[in-house]
């Protein structure tokens, strides 16, 4: 987790700086730190716990030299989030700000501190703060400090240094913790993610794991930080629009980017579908040969849910038979699957460690990996033998929303190409898929924002509140519960249907909330008893559905009719807004919500 920035270049760079970290602030907001030149051969260091805008506070009215500068948000793993804590830390005239977990740092502290170094901080970072220094001291060399320093770290990390006696230079390295390099006509910016410097370049490159940048007045140079090689920086265009990342006229990043769902759904199917949207194309997948015996899905929280809803579609259109897995407790089995498997994590950040842990586990066991990411060049893009990207654009509340609209995409798509393409099963599935970013796009423009906010004040009122669902409505129940409790803090749960008489339903007395999402139409007569089932015990239970699927039931909030799996969008937008209304109307920070990050980068 923790987001950190560096900036070298003609502008003004405590501005810069700011507003990158506040880009960033969806990695971590427990302190944040600055460090500029505010002299020559004088850098000054800025740090306050709480959120960015305590910072912001501090350092108004002040400014730096031109020149280098770094910035730090952070995520807390190792002590308290204090000022203390918060980064850049310092030793003598090296600052630096670190990313990541440095897995020997006890022993290392043991040994700088026998050798005279004494610490103010609890955290790991402070470790290499003063490794670098021991090394600079010798050589007097920033990028060779950089590199002999690290040569005893264990973990990971994504470090950006400056030094005292060296305005205008920066340098960076990491290795398990992303970074990405930025260059505007002869300035640079180092960054754990693109957004922070999009407004600035999109002129982009992933730095390559143990490769050692120095930025200078005079450049960029690259040199392995094992070998010292010189390797060739390689600059990219993103497509991303700046724009994209802008707030603009919502109130919260997560209400806009509910309402870019339609365009993540139609920009992760953009080149996928023939001329006359009749065939899939994957030719990241075309490359591993010919369909696997089995797919495994490794994921973590809302890209979990995506694969589940991947497993039912693939289980739908082809012979292929799918298992997923949560991240974390794949990584520690064993894995018996066929020979020939493929494992596909799937992960917006492409950062989360427990989904690079397992696909590693599963490389390392010979089976074909696949990485599923909104991040082109982050981590899983690197490891794995095919990526195949989701195209949501920059994600910045920490609650997913369209990137999991733009996964669901992506499994319904590979649920296609894994099928027969005559089938009429996959033609009519396509056709769904192709109309159905419109369709979205029309349910969302016409929005009752009415209905839901007398939702979500039920959703309030309720001591607890069950989300209940049967086959594609399993994973969008989980999903509206994980929503609902990582944005309103309130307690809520997510349940198949079929299992609540097997405990949760003791749960259900008058005054507790059910929501019950129905657009599954196989299963539909089935959620319908269950629905029976609580209100008979004096339960609520809050539908969404189609408008006109069912004689028997009207739901409280309707969805446009559909056929086929169409409704799995609508329905997650309404869940997704459900949780943002209940999240406004109980006050809390909806895009930063307590004790989350937006990449968890740590297992
Ligand atoms: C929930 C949410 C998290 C992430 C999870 C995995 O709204 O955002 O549950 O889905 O941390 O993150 P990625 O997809 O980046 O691997």
């Amino acid at each position: 987790m923790c987001g950190i920035i560096g900036y070298t270049g003609p502008r003004e760079p405590v501005g810069v700086v700011l507003e990158a970290l506040s880009r960033l602030e969806y990695r971590g907001y427990d302190s944040s730190g600055i460090a500029f030149f505010r002299d020559k051969g004088e850098v000054a260091v800025a740090r306050a716990s709480g959120k960015l805008s305590r910072l912001v506070e501090a350092l108004e009215g002040i400014s730096g030299l031109a020149g280098s500068a770094i910035g730090h948000i952070r995520w807390a793993t190792h002590g308290a989030p204090t000022e203390e804590n918060a980064h850049p830390h310092r030793s003598g005239p090296i600052v630096l700000v670190h990313n990541g977990i440095i897995e020997n740092e006890k022993e290392l502290r043991l040994d700088l501190e026998e050798e005279g170094f004494t610490f103010t901080s609890e955290t790991d970072t402070e470790v290499l703060a003063h490794l670098v220094l021991k090394a600079f001291l010798e050589s007097g060399n920033l990028t060779d400090a950089v590199r002999k320093g690290l040569e005893k770290v264990e973990g990971s990390y994504a470090i950006a240094v400056m030094c005292e006696a060296r305005p205008g230079e920066l340098v960076a390295v990491r290795k398990g913790a992303p970074l990405v390099l930025g260059e505007a006509g002869g300035e640079f910016f180092i960054a754990s993610d693109v957004p922070a410097f999009l407004k600035w370049t999109r002129k982009v490159m992933p730095l390559p794991p143990e490769v050692v940048a120095t930025i200078s007045p005079s450049g960029l140079t690259l040199q392995g930080s094992k070998d010292g090689r010189t390797v060739s920086p390689r600059f990219e265009e993103v497509p991303w629009d700046p724009v994209q990342a802008e707030k603009g006229a919502f109130r919260h990043y997560m209400e806009k980017e509910i309402f870019e769902g339609p365009r993540a759904i139609m920009d992760t199917l953009e080149g996928r579908l023939g001329e006359d949207n009749t065939r899939v194309f994957l030719p990241e997948l075309v490359r591993l040969g010919p369909n696997p015996p089995e797919i495994v899905f490794v994921a973590c929280g809302t890209s979990y849910h995506a694969a589940l809803l991947g497993r039912r579609m693939i289980e739908s259109l082809s012979p292929v038979s799918v298992h997923v897995e949560i991240s974390s407790e794949f990584r520690y089995r064993p894995l018996r699957y066929r020979k020939g498997a493929w494992v596909i994590g799937i992960s917006q950040s492409g950062e989360t460690a427990d989904t690079l842990g397992a696909l590693d586990l599963a490389r390392r066991e010979g089976f074909l990996t696949i990485g599923m990411t909104n991040v082109a060049g982050s981590s899983i893009t690197r490891d794995t033998e095919a990526v195949l990207l989701t195209r949501a654009g920059p994600e910045i509340g920490v609650a997913s929303t369209k990137a999991f609209m733009a996964q669901v995409t992506l499994v319904w798509l590979i649920a296609l190409y894994l099928g027969r393409r005559e089938s009429r099963e996959v033609k009519e599935s396509l056709s769904g898929l192709v109309r159905a970013p419109a369709r979205l796009e029309g349910f969302l423009g016409s929005f009752d924002s009415d209905a839901i906010s007398l939702m979500a004040r039920k959703i309030l009122d309720s001591r607890f509140v069950i989300f209940i669902g049967r086959g594609l409505d399993y994973p969008l129940a989980i999903e509206g519960a994980l929503k609902l409790k990582e944005i309103t803090y309130r307690p809520a749960d997510g349940y198949p249907g079929g299992e609540l008489k097997h405990g949760p339903i003791a749960l259900v007395e008058p005054g507790v909330l059910v929501i019950a999402p129905l657009i599954d139409p196989d299963l539909r007569p089935k959620e319908l008893s269950n629905i029976r089932e609580i209100e008979a015990r004096g339960g609520t239970v809050l539908t969404i559905g189609p408008a006109r699927a069912s004689k028997e039931f009207s739901p409280s909030f309707p969805l446009p009719d559909c056929i086929g799996w169409e409704g799995v969008f609508s329905a997650s937008s309404v869940l997704q807004l459900l949780a943002y209304h209940a999240a406004n109307l109980a006050g809390t920070d909806v895009d930063q919500p307590r004790n989350l990050a937006k990449s968890v980068t740590v297992e």
